[in-house]
């Protein structure tokens, strides 16, 4: 698996020179000439654990959630005063864990981000099943979130066993939906889980945006090396053809493709914490990407005070980019939403994309994975399958492999990729 992706790294960089990362980091970020910038907090709280998600998460407990927000609003003015006037940022997402068991809190995060940036485009959340109530979608929308994302993974009991979740009702979380009206209301599934028919992802598809959804994200299952997941991930051929089925359906029915594994049924409706040029995270485990640098904080909530409490980032790991590894990152994460413009491209590089890939993408064309339509080159449906088929390897040769060193060290020295 890592000879692919070693491989193509390799190729796509034109050198032999791994992704290094490494624990010595800045205290100053350069954020502030950055265009296109989002902001990620991260709460890691759960009222129970499940055993498929590789995410960096513990049990909730009021004091421990106290004693983070506080040190996370910390976090927040040691980075937000680096910048010497207020920077605007496109978006907001709250991510984890389950954040909305810090809902009392949220306000005080936002009022404290809002002393140092502009937020033009809202304020996304993710929420648990279980905290799709009236009265609690009532504190997010008077906090200010302005899109809402709920990991259903499935609305059919078989699946809910077998992922260890709780069944749930949709015309309860349809009731408090009517309640209080957000932009995005975005559905999570998860798809190619064990014996999953085209006919069981469409059912689930239908029932989310008759219950209340202008949005869905289908997630492929992962199988992290670190989780105690039992389930087998499905053949390649099998979830090929679901793919292109449920692609084909959703398209069908007349919902738009904003990103690889997302559909809505509204026009502006989108939640998207991972296509930005550029983003800060704040709180353990979240990452940051800038013009010449990728950096993860701690894993550990204990390690996380404890520099906070010195004043010092939480920066783990650390990796400085060379020009070509950026251009790959940039391309890998803005081919999510399915095209790259070249302009933007141009835009951000300062040197045309075709100079820097032109043989890759003429490749790419003749092999039917994308077409080109004036600035922009669109994936097609076998091209987003092979993307998706891609990502599974990049997922699990560089995030599983960094992530379960990360949960066991508080801070590795180094680490290539
Ligand atoms: C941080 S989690 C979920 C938010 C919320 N705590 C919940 O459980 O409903 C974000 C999403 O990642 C997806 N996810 C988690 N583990 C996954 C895995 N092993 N493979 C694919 N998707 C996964 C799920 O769809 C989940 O809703
Ligand atoms: S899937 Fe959601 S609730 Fe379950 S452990 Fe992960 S973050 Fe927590």
């Amino acid at each position: 698996m890592s000879t692919i992706t070693n491989l193509t790294r390799m190729w796509l960089t034109r050198s032999r020179k791994p992704f290094i990362f490494t624990n010595e980091f800045d205290q100053h970020l350069p954020f502030e000439a950055c265009e296109n910038l989002g902001l990620y907090v991260h709460i890691p709280f759960c009222r129970s654990i499940c055993n498929f998600c590789p995410y960096c998460k513990v049990l909730y407990s009021k004091e421990l959630c106290d004693h983070y927000i506080d040190t996370l609003l910390k976090e927040i003015h040691i980075v937000g005063r680096q910048s010497s006037a207020k920077k605007t940022v496109t978006s907001l997402y709250f991510g984890g864990g389950t954040p909305a068991l810090a809902a009392e809190r949220l306000p005080e995060i936002i009022e404290a981000l809002k002393q140092y940036f502009i937020i033009t485009e809202g304020i996304g959340i993710e929420l648990h099943p279980e905290d799709v109530t009236a009265p609690l979608l009532q504190k997010l929308k008077t906090a200010g979130i302005t899109k809402i994302s709920i990991g259903i993974q499935s609305f059919q009991k078989k699946y809910q066993t077998l992922l260890g979740r709780k069944s749930l009702d949709p015309f309860a979380i349809h009731r408090a939906l009517k309640t209080v009206a957000f932009e995005t209301v975005s559905m999570d599934f998860i798809f190619a889980l064990p014996g999953q028919t085209f006919e069981d992802l469409k059912t689930d598809v239908n029932t989310a945006f008759t219950h209340g959804a202008n949005h869905i994200a289908i997630y492929p299952f992962i199988d992290f090396t670190f989780t105690a997941s039992p389930l087998c991930p499905m053949k390649k051929k099998e979830k090929y053809n679901l793919l292109n089925n449920i692609t084909n359906y959703c398209q069908n029915q007349g919902y738009t493709r904003t990103s690889i594994w997302t559909f809505s049924s509204k026009k502006n409706a989108r939640y998207s914490s991972m296509t930005r040029d550029n983003f800060l995270g704040f709180g353990c485990s979240a990452t940051t990407l800038l013009r010449d640098q990728f950096k993860i904080n701690t894993f550990s909530i204990e390690e996380y005070c404890r520099r906070i409490d010195r004043q010092q980032l939480p920066t783990s790991l650390t990796l400085r980019f060379t020009l070509r590894q950026r251009m790959i990152y940039y391309l890998f994460w803005t081919a999510y939403s399915t095209q790259i413009n070249e302009a933007d491209f141009e835009h951000f590089f300062n040197i045309p994309l075709k100079k820097m890939y032109g043989l890759e993408l003429t490749a790419a064309k003749l092999l039917g994975y994308i077409t080109k339509e004036g600035p922009l080159y669109r994936m097609t449906l076998k091209g987003a399958f092979y993307y998706h088929y891609y990502e599974n390897f990049y997922t699990l040769s560089y995030i599983d492999k960094m992530w379960g060193i990360m949960r066991k060290e508080a801070f590795p020295p180094h680490i290539e990729l």
